[in-house]
């Protein structure tokens, strides 16, 4: 099977599962402990809390600065940003229209609890349009939480004009930059941001843990309570070991990371390349291609073809791809991204994502282009 559903979820590095079985063979127990192995444990988990910021351009020491509150993953650090950031009570929060489901859906329960959410749109290339932020952000404003990049064309938004135009209104922003770590240079001083959230396992880290950054001063309101790790902004024993898995490969990711982009740029742009010359450009279209995109993600119009036939044959034909937001069924429903996008019903259900990683090789690459070429030319036919 060639694997290219690398935005769903990244294969363990081998020296990220190397360092946590040797963490779990240190036997790190609880680092809440007063006893001399909990502060063992303790010590491990500052250290790889500080070079996780270190990492990402944090300004840190250990008692002052920006901090980092472990979480589950993406998706626990996206609600958190959503409902704790800011001043808890009255003021709307800005979202943009293709925000991931942990933000989206976040933003309808805090509407269906009063707070008024603004949806920035996008353009028929995937780019938020910043035109009515300036306007909407002199209402009290609680909140605007923009992704880095988005997780089904890849398309990178504007979050550095957003962030300039948040700080003249002195209102904090939250960036969900799962899909660009270890894919693009993220320096988290330079975003400007409140804060950002991060999640390992979409770069070879380990799945059950993420994070999410925060500058040294914004306010985080806890969503849950009972006990006093993390600073009381995300209680709850902390797990070193799963720790360590993350702090390892963010190391492995960024060190990587200027080979591996040209690289995974070099083979998706290879892949789109032949499947045009292929299929030509009346059978298909690459959504989000005019932007800016993250280096390993193509997202792929095939009018007239039903994604989810699609996805299936090329399972059957050992492709392991994606039809972008699957449900728990296994279903999927139309992409809200490309909804928002404006493109047509015919484009929108025929379109699916292929995502790259570090791993991904010319080979693969050649073999997917010909089995999906494969695949379309038989459902035409069919
Ligand atoms: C942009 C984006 N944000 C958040 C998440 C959620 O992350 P996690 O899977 O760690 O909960 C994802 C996962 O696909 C994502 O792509």
């Amino acid at each position: 099977m060639i694997y290219v559903d690398n935005n769903s979820t990244t294969r363990l590095a081998d020296e990220v599962a190397q360092a946590m079985s040797e963490a779990y063979a240190a036997g790190y127990l609880n680092p809440s402990s007063q006893h001399q192995l909990g502060q063992k444990a303790r010590r491990r988990l500052d250290d790889a809390r500080e070079n996780i910021l270190n990492f990402l351009g944090g300004e840190t020491t250990r008692f002052q600065g920006d901090r980092l509150v472990f979480t589950s993953g993406g998706t626990e650090a996206n609600n958190l940003a959503l409902f704790g950031l800011g001043k808890i009570t009255g003021g709307q929060v800005i979202i943009s229209a293709i925000e991931h489901p942990s933000i989206s859906e976040a933003a309808d329960q805090l509407r269906a609890r009063g707070t008024i959410v603004r949806v920035l749109p996008v353009n028929t290339d995937g780019v938020a349009q910043l035109d009515q932020l300036s306007d909407w952000l002199a209402e009290p404003t609680r909140l605007v939480s923009v992704m880095l990049a988005n997780n089904e064309t890849g398309v990178l938004q504007p979050v550095t004009e957003i962030s300039h135009i948040c700080r003249q209104h002195g209102v904090p922003l939250h960036v969900d930059a799962v899909q660009g770590i270890g894919k693009i240079p993220v320096n988290f001083r330079s975003l400007q941001a409140s804060a950002m959230t991060i999640s390992p396992h979409k770069f070879h880290g380990p799945r059950g843990i993420g994070a999410l950054v925060l500058d040294d001063h914004v306010k985080l309101n806890p969503a849950m309570f009972g006990g006093s790790q993390q600073l009381a902004m995300r209680p709850g024993t902390e797990s070193v070991e799963l720790t360590i898995g993350f702090e390892t490969a963010l190391k492995l990711a960024i060190g990587a990371i200027s080979e591996a982009g040209i690289r995974m740029q070099f083979l998706r742009d290879r892949l789109e390349d032949t499947l045009l010359k292929d299929l030509g450009s009346d059978v298909m279209a690459i959504n989000g291609r005019n932007a800016l995109r993250l280096p390993h993600t193509s997202n792929i119009a095939f009018p007239g073809i039903d994604r989810q036939a699609l996805v299936m044959a090329l399972d059957m034909a050992g492709v392991a791809c994606s039809t972008g937001s699957a449900c728990a069924s296994g279903s999927s429903e139309p992409s809200p991204t490309l909804i928002a996008m404006g493109l047509s019903e015919e484009v929108i259900s025929g379109s699916i994502r292929l995502s790259l990683s570090r791993d991904t090789t010319e080979e693969e690459i050649d073999e997917v282009a010909k089995r999906i070429s494969n695949c379309i030319k038989h459902l035409r036919r069919s």
